[in-house]
């Protein structure tokens, strides 16, 4: 009983301040989508460089969508962006973001260790019924939770998708953080703590296949995706998707599952993934995967 009236007095404290960290490409977009909903937002990393291309990459991404928005409404288009961006902070310290946060969700590297430690850091500054939140790619919630105990019961997994201002689910495995996506303007389903949730479990190991595919020489790249693209109806095949998204994030996913689950054959690893990563060829944001891509994110 004390466990539950402790969750519910937790749980009832009301969403204003965000705090996210990790300025990679899914904290920069879901520190855009909270601060674009009104939310106060902290954008936290480690230097002043990543932060610096974070905020750029947010002002030229608020630009896009206020002119889809606000076509013919150039100067409501120019309030949104300077609206949003007025409602984004940045800090170099996790643990003195996190001192007046409701919110804190957190975006770094998929490393079990290094999570737990910056949970901790958290902890000792985040107020009482903070919410704590992790955009996990792949892992446990509940393992991730082990770090900090006490906020067990407000602990939970919010999980966005690339590029976030555009992709229109969340996936949540907590009930108030379902309200908070909601809030957001994103389609919201609840998830059971399993790894990968429902869309990476299903997206990952499809992504791997269509590389196993293209290595044994069943098809080329660019039929495996127009395939996929006309035949199932996908915006992008999964040999581009897998670029898009990165080719190390797949391969650390896949890695961690088979290390979990050696005996599942979709988790075992390819050579091909395995090779390009070593090479350091991670896809869009290298400009080189199986594809090469401009500056810009275009695929060439
Ligand atoms: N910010 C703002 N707007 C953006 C944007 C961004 N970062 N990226 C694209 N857009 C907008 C464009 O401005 C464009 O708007 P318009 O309709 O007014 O022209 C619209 O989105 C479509 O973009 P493009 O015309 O450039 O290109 P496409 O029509 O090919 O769409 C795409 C691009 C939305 C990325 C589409 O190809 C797509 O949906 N691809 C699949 C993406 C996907 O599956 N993501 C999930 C990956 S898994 C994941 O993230 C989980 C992680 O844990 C691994």
């Amino acid at each position: 009983l004390r466990q539950f009236s402790l969750q519910y007095t937790m749980s009832s404290r009301s969403i204003s301040k965000v705090t996210v960290i990790g300025a990679g490409l899914m904290g920069s977009g879901i520190a855009q989508v909270s601060a674009q909903s009104g939310y106060q937002v902290t954008l936290v990393d480690l230097n002043e460089q990543l932060l610096g291309k974070a905020v750029q990459s947010i002002q030229t991404s608020l630009e896009r969508v206020a002119k889809k928005q606000l076509k013919d409404r150039p100067e409501e288009a120019k309030q949104l962006v300077s609206k949003t961006m007025a409602n984004l902070a940045t800090s170099q310290s996790a643990a003195d973001a996190a001192k007046s946060a409701d919110l804190v969700v957190e975006a770094v590297v998929e490393n079990l260790e290094l999570k737990r430690s910056l949970y901790r850091q958290l902890d000792s500054t985040a107020p009482a019924g903070c919410l704590f939140a992790s955009n996990t790619s792949s892992l446990g919630i509940a393992e991730l939770a082990e770090a900090v105990p006490n906020r067990k019961p407000t602990f939970g997994g919010l999980h966005f998708f690339n590029p976030v201002p555009v992709m229109r689910l969340v996936e949540a495995a907590f009930n108030q953080l379902l309200e908070f996506s909601r809030s957001l303007g994103k389609s919201a389903v609840p998830c059971k703590d399993t790894p990968g949730f429902i869309v990476n479990r299903l997206l990952v190991p499809y992504l791997t296949e269509a590389v196993r595919m293209l290595e044994r020489g069943d098809a080329t790249a660019e039929d495996i995706d127009t395939a996929m693209r006309l035949g199932a109806g996908h915006p992008m095949g999964p040999i581009e998707l897998a670029d898009y998204v990165g080719l190390d994030t797949t391969k650390f996913i896949m890695d961690g599952w088979h290390a979990k689950f050696p005996n599942v054959e979709l988790f075992k690893p390819s050579d091909m993934l395995n090779k390009l990563v070593e090479e350091g060829r991670l896809g869009r944001k290298t400009g080189l995967g199986f594809y090469k891509w401009d500056s810009k994110g275009s695929k060439l």
